[in-house]
């Protein structure tokens, strides 16, 4: 059992003045194994109020003090690992495949943002004008459940590589992953005040973020619902805004694709992070001059990928994140069967053998359009939709044909093809043929996926303003 009764603000670990108190659960087995203490809104002008003290200090620093504190994070976090691997374990349940790239992102976050700083012009000219690209103040940050390290990270290397000072308002039921991170954090020895953290709700805390009148800009990833509601609120003192939200990813199995290497990439694109990713592929578009075979192979290779707790290394989908979180999903496994969708495999309830915990089964229709709900609607979980197309400009068709615009992938066996079709579709990242995750790609979304950039010099641009000095003509 765990307690987490402390929030950091101001370089300290500190009661919160809010004392309700939210149980927390490790979703592979259901156990309650701790409680969080909610921060409130009175907690949270605290938090922002010293976020505001430290940021003139923040702002005034150079280039070789952000990389060396963005360093000395990195290092924190590498130092932690094991403790970090172990929470997110218990807590979120997630395959160790996955936990393992997640801690090891989580510093490499840090060192990315030191490489973008070094290059990044902050002091530039325009005609005869001097530009600097300022901080905007401080940062308010918003950060979901499903991959709570890396988003926390992603954030405050954005503030400190801006010279801001952050406020992060976590995700509430990720309270021990946050409290691990913290610990190591706080070894970094930031200047105090840079970061700030309040555990709590989101309609109380996070609300409160949103319209404080000191918070200059809100970085912010989680669901587009939530995002709305966010966007109002930051509407009256003109926050700026950064929004990186959900997707229906397509991934274009190309006609000339090699099923061998297609189809185990098409599966774990769909269930990336047991299918609660922003990024999944979750709608597999295919040839209809091979879709049985491609169906079938689908099928075979889907029924093979082992289902279960963490501790196993050969699991590939864990457990759901929460039990209204495995409602929802189970409620789209009925939706699609309404809707006429064929279930190719999986369906509704707990994968066999699993009786405790928040699994659900690895599900994949076919015979879906792409005008049904299960094809336009974020599932976030493990839940896949087969939907065949006629030629490549009907896939392109089908792929752009969405609310959403995070992100892509296209199989092919031809490599110049699979960027040629690429170079036609919406999205903030297109995935060729399986390639590795680059820490240095932008990322964020078109349309319903959000707003602005993260990582690198987009990730800064968004995060700086520039202030040009005109001066007369000697
Ligand atoms: P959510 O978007 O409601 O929560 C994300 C964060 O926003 C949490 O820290 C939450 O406390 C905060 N929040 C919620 N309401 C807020 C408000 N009114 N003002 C300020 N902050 C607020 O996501 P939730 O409820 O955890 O998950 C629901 C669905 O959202 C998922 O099933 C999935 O479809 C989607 N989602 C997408 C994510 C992504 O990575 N794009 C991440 C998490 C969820
Ligand atoms: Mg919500």
């Amino acid at each position: 059992m765990r307690n987490i009764d402390r929030i950091y603000i101001d370089g300290a670990f500190v009661t919160p003045h809010g004392n309700r108190c939210l149980d927390l659960f490790n979703p592979a087995t259901e156990a309650k194994i701790g409680t969080v203490r909610l921060g409130d809104a009175e907690d949270l002008r605290i938090a922002v109020a010293a976020a505001k003290r430290a940021f003139p200090a923040m702002a005034r620093t150079s280039k070789a003090e952000r990389i060396a504190m963005l360093h000395r994070l990195r290092d924190a976090v590498k130092a932690g690992s094991a403790d970090l691997v172990a929470a997110m374990t218990e807590e979120y349940g997630a395959p160790a495949y996955f936990i393992a790239f997640s801690v090891q992102n989580t510093a490499s976050v840090f060192e990315v943002m030191a490489a973008s700083v070094e290059s990044y012009a902050f002091e530039r000219t325009a005609g005869s004008s001097a530009v600097t690209m300022l901080p905007l103040g401080v940062v308010g940050a918003i950060t979901p459940w499903n991959s709570n390290f890396g988003f926390i990270a992603t954030k405050l290397a954005h503030a400190i590589g801006s010279g801001s000072t952050i406020v992060i308002k976590p995700a509430e039921q990720s309270a021990i992953q946050t409290q691990v991170l913290l610990e190591c954090l706080h070894e970094a020895g930031l200047p105090r005040g840079v970061l700030n953290v309040v555990n709590g709700t989101g309609p109380e805390v996070g609300a409160a973020l949103t319209a404080h009148p000191d918070v200059a800009l809100i970085t912010f990833t989680g669901s587009t619902p939530a995002a709305r509601i966010i966007q109002r609120s930051a509407l009256d003192t003109m926050k700026r805004l950064v929004l990186e939200l959900g997707g229906k990813s397509p991934t274009i199995v190309l006609d000339d694709a090699d099923l061998d290497a297609a189809v185990p990439v098409a599966l774990m694109s769909g269930f990336a992070n047991s299918g609660q990713a922003c990024v999944a592929g979750s709608r597999i578009l295919v040839p209809r001059s091979r879709e049985a075979e491609i169906t079938a192979r689908l099928k075979l290779e889907a029924e093979r990928l082992r289902v279960g707790a963490p501790a196993d290394p050969e699991v590939r989908i864990g457990p759901l994140a929460n039990a209204a979180h495995w409602e929802r999903v189970q409620s789209y496994i009925r939706l699609g069967q309404e809707e006429g969708a064929t279930l190719l495999t999986g369906g509704e309830g707990r994968p066999q053998g699993l009786d405790k915990g928040w699994f659900a089964k690895p599900t994949i229709f076919t015979d879906v359009t792409n005008t049904m709900r299960i094809a336009r609607e974020e599932i976030f979980g493990p839940v896949l939709s087969v939907i065949a197309y006629d030629d490549e400009d009907d896939a392109v068709a089908i792929a752009n044909d969405s609310d959403f615009g995070l992100q892509a992938y296209v199989l092919s066996s031809d490599e110049d093809r699979a960027i040629r079709v690429a170079r036609h579709l919406v999205a903030g990242r297109v995935v060729i043929n399986g390639a590795p995750h680059d820490p240095h790609a932008p990322f964020g979304g078109f349309r319903r996926s959000g707003l602005g950039r993260e990582i690198g010099a987009y990730g800064l641009d968004a995060f700086l303003e520039p202030r040009a000095i005109l001066k007369p003509a000697r």
